[in-house]
Formats: structure tokens, C-alpha cells, sequence
């Protein structure tokens, strides 16, 4: 069937509907409102919204249900009393993971391997499609460079490419094959736009963030997660420009419909329609309503301004049906393209949800993943370990379960070894503790004795994700301190880290290795153990800058240069821009993560150093892994554009490779970039560029790289 045939009929289907049922299919709510009889009574979350039973079933979209069961349970008690008999769509947080739990987005942005975010999603799709769940609210394409922000854990980090890129992986897989796919979910990016920039890292805050850097920094990501072909976009809580971008028209229609020609569905973030009331842009619900749907606003999520209001406000002609018209028609095309006017229960089969969900080959993948999520940051030689040492292992996720991170809802902590149960017939000694009070005379004499002591430290999974911003992001409960105690006791001590967020680690880098988790997923400790004696060599990178100190926050690596620039080869630096109490650099920078082997850089060569906008400019570098085991490398490389129209930021990450060397081995890496990778957003979002010189820096972090320069020029002569 071609597609004018298919617009002919939904639009048909359209005609059938009285407006009232056109609302309906922008509603969406939670599924126990159809799971209750409602009959009953009328009490409760449905009081609260004004909703009565006929207005319940009037909705075209559930939020989160559970299990396949539910959804056909849901779903057949709908249909059955619906009139129009259009299915429900169902939708759900899959975020890292259905079942089988992967490492937390900001763990996958550290892998620096937008296959293995592919695969993640694929899998993810594959059992959560099982529960009869079409589409899930992830990735999270927000660029976070504030670690208070709890968020910062959904997220792929501070970089608009990578994020960029982690992102649109994520939705080629979940998409994969297309979205009528019985093992397939439509993805819905989400924060749009900006949330990541919300004022001192407080979830929910104020975004005030200059045009240029929205369109520089923030949209790229959202934008290529739509080129890969996103089908919806969630709002998120804040405003931009003093509008909540739920009811935001620069941001819905210039941006998306206009600017991006998007045909995407776009959805409220969880009653963030019926919170405009809350940031004073409306009186009330009949206002909200009117504003969200001129504003391009298609689905109102968890909140009911539309299904209350907006019939009269057509009638009164305050709101033009034709919005009303376009707005459910992007739903029903959705619901067309999944499948569900052919199988309204698309996806939901309990028996293969049984026989796929955790499987082996889902969980050897969260391995896989897991193996390269982790950040070596320490080391100085004591890891690997060797298998005949005696290892004390202690502190509070030393035989702590719940390290499987926030938004893994469907993660069953029980199922997942702890530290403890994978190393216990390596361990001499164990203690939870981390206070070193609790630790006996005897406790600390089996400490000393150890040839290692293996600290898990952290924060617990609920300190990060929605509304769990910290103002202090220290190791909480001391554990600072308990560090230093152990330490004392036994110096030859390795620091295990759980966390959804940079921390100050000033303190534990005094360890002998410091290896960074974040939350790794259902293999975690699995993995941890091999990288302890060194089955696993670590190979994650840091998709965000570790702050020393939190007045440093924001703290990133592209930023711009300022006109007083600090540099730390020079002794005269008073009026320049720094800090009295600490330097500019973070304690661990954007791209860092060490090795068990060493890699070495040599021979970066550029094709032009005179370049015009219609060539191509080849870089290349040698890398070698000069080190005695088999390794992988992150190959980063980086641009400056040294004088624009604009400040330029010092260096921006324009590609990367993850490469696999044999000890002693030799590869040459090869880049190519075109215009598009010189260009840069002005204020309005078109894309310019300028001629003049560029730096071109190749290596393996942030700071430490090769480099050489080429100028752009119109032409040759
Ligand atoms: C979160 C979203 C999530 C939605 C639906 C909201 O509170 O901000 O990220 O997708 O709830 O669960």
C-alpha cells in the first residue's frame, strides 16, 4: 500500500470521530485507571483530573503497564466498550534495559561504541515488545554538564557528538527493522529542550540559555536522534525563554515542524501541561489547553486541560479543529505504522516474555556492555591482580545488590550477584560497614593482613535520576573519611565506585586504582571481578568532566577560550579567568580512562593543510599498543576553530574509533571531514562557517592528544 493510501485512510477514520473521540486519542493515562472498576466509584487520581468513566475511555494512550497480561487485560476491557474500537497505544520507560538490565546511559556514553548502544536498545526492544509495550521514552538526548543534576545518569554525558551519536544508536535499535516489528518500539527522545541546562543542576529549574547555544550545543542531539528516525519527542519540564517548553511554539513548531520538518508526535513530559499553571503562563486548565495544542503540543501526558476543555474551546472557535485534526492524526499514523489497527495487541506474548526475557544471550550482551562501560582512573600498577592474593572486601556495596542503577523498574535487584557472591572464594575478610568504628581490634588486624583491600564505595542508585539533585556531590556518609581509615590500615587499597554521577574524588585518587562503575547493569559484578584480575582490560572513557570542586560546575571541555584566558605555563596570571582556591582543570577530564596497556600516538598526518570547502580532509595517526596485553582505545579527535564571526569553543569532539590492538601491534586510524564537520549554529540556527585557521588534535583524551593545524580558504589560489 503506498503512502497516499494509507494518509487516505486515517484520514477516513478521522472523519468518523466526533471531536470529543479526537481528544480522547490525545489522552494519555496510567493503566490502573481501566484496570479499577470504574464503575465504582469515581475517587482519587480521577477526581483530581475531573475524569469520569466515559472520559477514561476515550483515551488513546496508557502509560507504563506491567506485564503482558496487563496489556491484553487493558487493552480488551477498552476495546470491548469503545466505540470507535481504535487500540491503545502502549508506552513505557525502557531506559537501560527491560529485564535483562544494561549500564546506565551515562555508563553506555563512556563505552564510546555506538554499536553496543544499538544492541542495548535492540534487546531492550526485544523484551519489553513481549509485555505488549510500543514505544518507549528513551533515549534521553539532554546534554548535562551539571553532575548535581540527578538526570545526569540518563543521559550520555557533556558532548553534543556523542550524545548525538549514543543517541541515534539507540534509536536505530529500538526501531530496528521498522516499528510494525513485533520485537521492535518506536523511540520517543525526550527532554525537548534544554532540560540538561536547568539552573544550578536542581531538577525541574529554570533554562536560560542563549539561542546559539541552544542550537549549538543542546538541539544537536535531539536533531540526529529524529534523523535516525525518532517518531516522537518529549517535552520536558522547564521553560525556555520564560515559556515552559510544553507550550513552547519556538520550540514545537519553528524548531521541530519548521526548521527540522519533523513529523514526529510530540507528548508532554508527566503532567508537565498541567504544571504551565505552576510557572504562571496560565490561569487555568481551559488556557493550558488552548496554548499546548496551538503550540503543537499533540499528547497530553498524565494530566486532563485537553479532554475537559478543548471541545468547547473549538466550539467557541478559540481553537481551530484543523490543529485538533492534525495533531490526532500524527497518533493515528503512529498507531497505523506499529501495526495495531491489524493486532491491537501487538507485541504481547507471555509465553515468549517467559522464554526471553534474561536470557544468556541478553545477558552475555549486558556483559559485553558492562565490560566497557567501566572507567579505569587509577592505577599504578597493582591491577590486575593475581589470583593467588588474599583480598579484604569491604564498604557499603561490598554485598549490596542494588547496584543495577534508577529507571530499571523491571530489574529484579534479587536476581543479580552481589560483589561478594562472585569474589567470596577470593576473600579473606568482609565488612559492609563505612564506619570504621564498627570495625573491630580484629576486623582491622585481618585488614592489615590482607595483600589487598577492595573498598566499594558510592552513592546509592536513588541519590541520581528524576528529582534527586544533590547540592554536594562528595561520597556520601563519610565515606571520605573511612577511605582515609582503611587506608591507614592497609595503603595497598583498590576503590570500586557506584554512582550516577561525576563526584569529587579527590580524596580516593590517593588509592592504588580507582576503577568508576556508575551502575553497570545485571553483570555488573561479573564484570568487575574479571577486571580485577584482569580477564576484562578496561577501556570506558569519561563522557563527563570530574569537577575538583563544586563551585568549578559547570564545568566542561568546550568551552570557550574568554579573553583573559588562564594558562598554567605562565607565572604572572592574576587578572585572568580563575579561581583563587582552585585551578580551572577538572580532576579528570572529558575523554580520560585509563588501560591495562599503553598506547601509543605517532605520525598524525593531515592531506591539506590549505583546505576548501569542497574537499574532504583526510586525517590519519599511528596507533600502537606498546603495552603487554590486548587492549582497546578510544581514538579521539578534536577541532578548533581558532577566529570566526563568533567565540568558538577551544575544542569540540568531531570523531572517534574504538580500536582493538594486540600487544605490540600497529594500526593506522584514518578520518575524514567535510565542511559540515567546520561548520557552526549561529544564533538563528543556520549553519555558517568561516575561513582561517583550524587545529586538528588527535589522542586519547580531552588533554592529551597530537596536533597539527590547516587553514580553510575559499579556493586554492
Ligand atoms: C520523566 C520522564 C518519563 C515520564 C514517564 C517523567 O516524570 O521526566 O523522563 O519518561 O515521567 O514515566
Amino acid at each position: 500500500m503506498n503512502k497516499k493510501t494509507e494518509e487516505i485512510e486515517i484520514r477516513t477514520l478521522l472523519k468518523t470521530l466526533t471531536t470529543k473521540e479526537k481528544i480522547g486519542q490525545l489522552m494519555q493515562l496510567a493503566p490502573f485507571f481501566f484496570i479499577h472498576d470504574l464503575e465504582v466509584e469515581v475517587a482519587g487520581p480521577l477526581r483530581e483530573l475531573n475524569l469520569d468513566a466515559d472520559k477514561i475511555y476515550l483515551s488513546g494512550s496508557i502509560l507504563g503497564v506491567g506485564s503482558p497480561e496487563e496489556m491484553i487485560r487493558v487493552q480488551k476491557k477498552y476495546l470491548e466498550r469503545s466505540r470507535h474500537k481504535i487500540p491503545l497505544l502502549f508506552m513505557a520507560d525502557v531506559i537501560h534495559g527491560y529485564k535483562t538490565i544494561f549500564p546506565v546511559p551515562i555508563a553506555l556514553g563512556a563505552t564510546f561504541h555506538p554499536e553496543l548502544a544499538e544492541l542495548t536498545a535492540r534487546i531492550s526492544a526485544r523484551e519489553a515488545s513481549t509485555s505488549g509495550i510500543h514505544v518507549t521514552f528513551s533515549p534521553m538526548a539532554d546534554l548535562a554538564r551539571d553532575p548535581r543534576w540527578g538526570r545526569v545518569v540518563e543521559g550520555f554525558g557533556e558532548d553534543p557528538y556523542l550524545t548525538g551519536t549514543m543517541a541515534a544508536s539507540m534509536v536505530k535499535g529500538y526501531q530496528k527493522g521498522g516499528i510494525n516489528q513485533d520485537d521492535a518500539l518506536a523511540s520517543c527522545i525526550k527532554h525537548f529542550a534544554g532540560y540538561g541546562a536547568s539552573e544550578a543542576g536542581r531538577d525541574y529549574n529554570t533554562v536560560d540559555l542563549s539561542r546559539i547555544a541552544l542550537f549549538s550545543d543542546y538541539l544537536e542531539p535531539y536533531k540526529r536522534a529524529l534523523d535516525a528516525g525518532a517518531r516522537l519527542v518529549m517535552t520536558s519540564f522547564n521553560t525556555l525563554d520564560r515559556i515552559p517548553a510544553t507550550i513552547n511554539p519556538f520550540l514545537l513548531r519553528t524548531v521541530l515542524r519548521e526548521k527540522w520538518n519533523s513529523g514526529a508526535v510530540t507528548i508532554s513530559d508527566y503532567d508537565s501541561l498541567g504544571q504551565v499553571k505552576a510557572h504562571g503562563v496560565a490561569h487555568d486548565d481551559r488556557e493550558i489547553a488552548k496554548k499546548g495544542l496551538t503550540a503543537g503540543l499533540d499528547i497530553e501526558m498524565a494530566s486532563s486541560s485537553y479532554i475537559n476543555h478543548l471541545e468547547e474551546l473549538i466550539q467557541t472557535n478559540e481553537v481551530d479543529e484543523s490543529l485538533l485534526d492534525e495533531a490526532v492524526l500524527r497518533v493515528l499514523q503512529l498507531k497505523k505504522d506499529i501495526g495495531l489497527f491489524e493486532n491491537p495487541y501487538k507485541g504481547a506474548n507471555p509465553n515468549k516474555h517467559q522464554s526471553i526475557v534474561l536470557s544468556k544471550e541478553h545477558l552475555d550482551l549486558s556483559y559485553r556492555v558492562a565490560k566497557e562501560s567501566a572507567v579505569l582512573l587509577e592505577n599504578d600498577g597493582i591491577l590486575p591482580l593475581s589470583n593467588d592474593v588474599s583480598i579484604a572486601l569491604v564498604g557499603p556495596y561490598a554485598n549490596n545488590k542494588s547496584v543495577i542503577g534508577p529507571w530499571s523498574w523491571h530489574g529484579k535487584r534479587d536476581l543479580h550477584n552481589s560483589l561478594y557472591d562472585v569474589l567470596k572464594d577470593r576473600v579473606s575478610f568482609t565488612h559492609t560497614s563505612a564506619d570504621i568504628e564498627d570495625y573491630s581490634k580484629e576486623d582491622k588486624a585481618k585488614l592489615q593482613t590482607a595483600s589487598i583491600v577492595v573498598l566499594a564505595l558510592g552513592e546509592p542508585d536513588y541519590f541520581s535520576g528524576e528529582a534527586h539533585s544533590r547540592s554536594d556531590i562528595s561520597l556520601p556518609d563519610h565515606q571520605d573519611d573511612f577511605f582515609q581509615a582503611i587506608r591507614s590500615i592497609n595503603p595497598n587499597t583498590v576503590v570500586i565506585l557506584f554512582n550516577g554521577r561525576p563526584l569529587l574524588l579527590n580524596q580516593v585518587k590517593e588509592s592504588r586504582a580507582l576503577l568508576e562503575c556508575f551502575f553497570l547493569g545485571s553483570m555488573s559484578s561479573e564484570v568487575i571481578k574479571d577486571i580485577l584480575y584482569g580477564i576484562v582490560n578496561p577501556s570506558g572513557k569519561l563522557p563527563i568532566s570530574f569537577p575538583r570542586a563544586v563551585g568549578q560546575i559547570p564545568l566542561y571541555y568546550n568551552h570557550l577560550n574568554t579573553g583573559r584566558p588562564y594558562h598554567v605555563e605562565n607565572k604572572s596570571n592574576e587578572y585572568v579567568s580563575k579561581y583563587m582556591d582552585v585551578v580551572n582543570t577538572p580532576l579528570y577530564p572529558f575523554g580520560y580512562g585509563l588501560s591495562y596497556t599503553q598506547f601509543f600516538y605517532d605520525n598524525l598526518t593531515i592531506s591539506n593543510e590549505i583546505l576548501c570547502p569542497d574537499e574532504t580532509l583526510h586525517v590519519s595517526v599511528n596507533l600502537t599498543n606498546i603495552g603487554q596485553v590486548k587492549g582497546q582505545e578510544v581514538v579521539q579527535l578534536y577541532l578548533r576553530d581558532h577566529v570566526a564571526r563568533v567565540s568558538r569553543p577551544i575544542q569540540e569532539l568531531k570523531r572517534f574509533q574504538k580500536i582493538e590492538l594486540q600487544s605490540n601491534e600497529t594500526k593506522m586510524i584514518h578520518f575524514y571531514l567535510t565542511i559540515s564537520d567546520l561548520q557552526y549554529s549561529m544564533e538563528d540556527g543556520e549553519m555558517v562557517y568561516d575561513q582561517g585557521l583550524f587545529t586538528v588534535m588527535v589522542g586519547s583524551s580531552s588533554t592529551d592528544y597530537l596536533e597539527t593545524t590547516f587553514t580553510l580558504k575559499e579556493s586554492h589560489k
